[in-house]
Order: C-alpha cells, then sequence, then structure tokens
C-alpha cells in the first residue's frame, strides 16, 4: 500500500466509497492496534478534514484517549459519561446534531459543535469507541453512520 492518500471531492457517500478500500488496505496486514487506530484516524482527517478524529479505547473501567488528530483533548472517560460513555453503555453509534443539547456531553473544546461516536465491539463487547467532532452543526447524519461502522470493522482488535 502507499503511503499516499488519494483525496476526492464530491458527496459526502461518494468521499467514503473512495477511501474506504484505501483505509482496508492500510489496516490489512498489520496487526499493531495503535499503527492502525492512527492510520485510520489520519485517513479520516486528511479525507474530511473534521475539527477532531480519533479512538478512545476502553481500560479497565475507563474509556482511555487513544491516537487523535485535533486540538487535545480529555484523557479518560467514565462509562455512561458524555457522549462516548454513552455510546460505550449503549453499544451504539450516537449523533449529536447540537452537543450543547445533550445532557451532561463533555466538553473537551468549546468549539466542537456536532459529534458522531461509533462503538468498536467485538465478541459482544465494546473495545474501543471512535469519536468524531465537527465545528459545524448538524455535520453527521445516517451516511457517516453506516460508513464509519463499516471503517471500524476493518480493525483487528487483539
Ligand atoms: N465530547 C466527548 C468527549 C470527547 S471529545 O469531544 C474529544 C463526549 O461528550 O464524550
Amino acid at each position: 500500500m502507499a503511503e499516499d492518500l488519494s483525496i476526492i471531492s464530491g458527496t459526502k457517500a461518494e468521499q467514503y466509497q473512495s477511501l474506504i478500500p484505501q483505509i482496508k488496505a492500510l489496516v490489512e496486514g498489520e496487526t499493531d492496534l495503535i499503527a492502525n487506530l492512527a492510520n485510520v484516524v489520519g485517513a479520516l482527517k486528511e479525507q474530511f478534514d473534521w475539527f477532531w478524529v480519533g479512538f478512545y479505547i476502553v481500560k479497565q473501567a475507563e474509556l482511555v484517549l487513544g491516537p487523535f488528530q485535533g486540538p487535545v483533548a480529555c484523557t479518560r472517560i467514565k462509562k455512561g459519561r458524555g457522549v462516548c460513555g454513552a455510546s460505550w453503555e449503549q453499544a451504539a453509534t450516537l449523533i449529536v446534531p447540537n452537543v450543547e443539547a445533550f445532557p451532561g456531553h463533555i466538553a473537551c473544546n468549546s468549539l466542537s459543535k456536532s459529534e458522531i461516536v461509533v462503538p468498536v465491539i467485538r465478541n459482544g463487547e465494546v473495545v474501543a469507541v471512535l469519536d468524531v467532532d465537527s465545528d459545524q452543526l448538524d455535520s453527521f447524519d445516517d451516511t457517516d453512520k453506516t460508513f464509519l461502522e463499516t471503517i471500524v470493522s476493518f480493525i483487528l482488535f487483539q
């Protein structure tokens, strides 16, 4: 796999469709978790230029900050806390069009306006969450949910 990502313009779905085989190729054949999480984040940030994109990894009773791109962020989140902790608890993707309207939202950065959190589920357990923040309201929809869930399914957790 060449390290250069091909970035395209087009609809959101077209951008994901271009990105998905590239992300698959990046993580295929690599077993190191941090390397794979870092490249997934890098590819998403490069294509979409979101405000913040990163992983939180389940470690004991908390989510702990993993590879990300964007401003510095909170390092530990408890189950049920904020959008990330709620996604972990519910084992479900959460789309938040306006973070200020989400009870308990954790404001790591005041510029973040909308958010999507996708759980990574292996053997019925949430092992990590992918968190994407936008500095615009209402940036995420079911298209993001579908494609981001596909993308996190490629990552080998062991
Ligand atoms: N806003 C998140 C916390 C993580 S940061 O946005 C990077 C939440 O409410 O869980």
